[in-house]
């Protein structure tokens, strides 16, 4: 088996798909796989149809055409965390086990909120509060909390850091590894934030105006000089992982006569580098945290 091929274990396999409101097409021909266990990030534009294409994942909207197929159970955090601003953060945690099914012992574990507390520590002094009056680092926490109380296997969050302190952001980041690394559970991020998101990701894929712009394995992606420009705010890509090609200023570019060298828009899907991303996160979060303390 080709591992850089969508296969029949993948938790969520999304192909050729197009979604319009009315007649305006937000997704045009869109195609992406998330194995099981996998961070996949997805960056792009405002209006580059990043929601739209979360949304159709999780069921909200429907394909106009094209095939959606998730294997696993999926939550989605939300744009906008959406709270139920009157309910307190521990009954906002027990909405999220509202699908399970179970009586009795079972339906009481399925409710139990203390292993979401555990994983997010801060949630602890707030838990009797009503989530409407939380800051927003802490209510993105409860949409996390929230959605992990569907014990998903494939975690959607659109937009993690959005209107966040970088340092709630690091902690969130981390959190997140932490899940994935613990439970195994996937993880597909939208962020603004395109740093971020290919450093705790494995792979990405770049969505404009509706369509793939580009996709592959995140450090790839990221030392690639277009995307560096258009999304990491640099001329330079992120500096490579050890062992992987760097390019210097001597590069040939897209004239490279090894293809397995480009890190253009057009690479195929390949297979995460999971080792890479997790080393990443570790600097990413340090990262984040230097900058926050600094800028205290
Ligand atoms: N309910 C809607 N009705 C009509 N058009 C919509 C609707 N929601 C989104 N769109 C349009 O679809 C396109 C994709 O929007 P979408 O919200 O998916 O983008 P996005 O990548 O999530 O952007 P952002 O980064 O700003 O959240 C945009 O042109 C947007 O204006
Ligand atoms: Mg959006």
């Amino acid at each position: 088996m080709n591992p850089s091929q969508p296969s029949r274990s993948d938790v969520v396999e999304v192909r050729d798909l197009v979604v319009r409101y009315g007649a305006a097409t937000a997704l045009d021909s869109v195609s992406l796989r998330v194995a099981p266990g996998e961070m996949v990030a997805l960056v792009g534009p405002n209006g580059a149809g990043k929601s739209t294409l979360v949304n159709t994942l999780t069921g909200i909207l429907t394909p106009a055409f094209g095939s959606v197929e998730v294997r696993a159970r999926i939550a989605q955090v939300p744009e906008g965390r959406q709270m139920f601003g009157d309910l307190t953060v521990d009954d906002n945690l027990r909405l999220g086990a509202w699908q399970l099914r179970g009586r009795g012992q079972s339906r009481r574990k399925q409710r139990d909120t203390s292993w979401v507390y555990e994983l997010l520590p801060d949630l602890v002094r707030v838990r009797d509060r009503k989530a409407g009056g939380l800051s927003g680092g802490q209510q993105q926490m409860v949409a996390v909390g929230r959605a992990l109380m569907s014990r998903p296997e494939v975690l959607v969050i659109d937009e993690l850091s959005l209107g966040l302190a970088p340092l709630v952001v690091a902690d969130l980041a981390e959190h997140l590894a932490e899940l994935n690394r613990e439970q195994g559970t996937a993880v597909v991020l939208i962020e603004q934030n395109a740093r971020l998101a290919l450093d705790l990701c494995s792979r990405a894929y770049v969505l404009e105006a509706g369509r793939i712009a580009a996709e592959g394995d995140s450090a790839d992606l990221a030392a690639s000089p277009d995307i560096a420009r258009a999304y990491l705010g640099e001329a330079q890509g992120l500096p490579s992982p050890p062992g992987a090609h760097d390019p210097g200023p001597d590069d040939p570019g897209p004239d490279d006569p090894d293809p397995d060298d480009r890190a253009t828009a057009d690479l195929a899907p390949t297979v995460g580098t999971a080792e890479t991303a997790r080393g990443n996160q570790d600097t990413t979060v340090q990262a984040a945290r230097a900058a926050a303390r600094e800028a205290k």
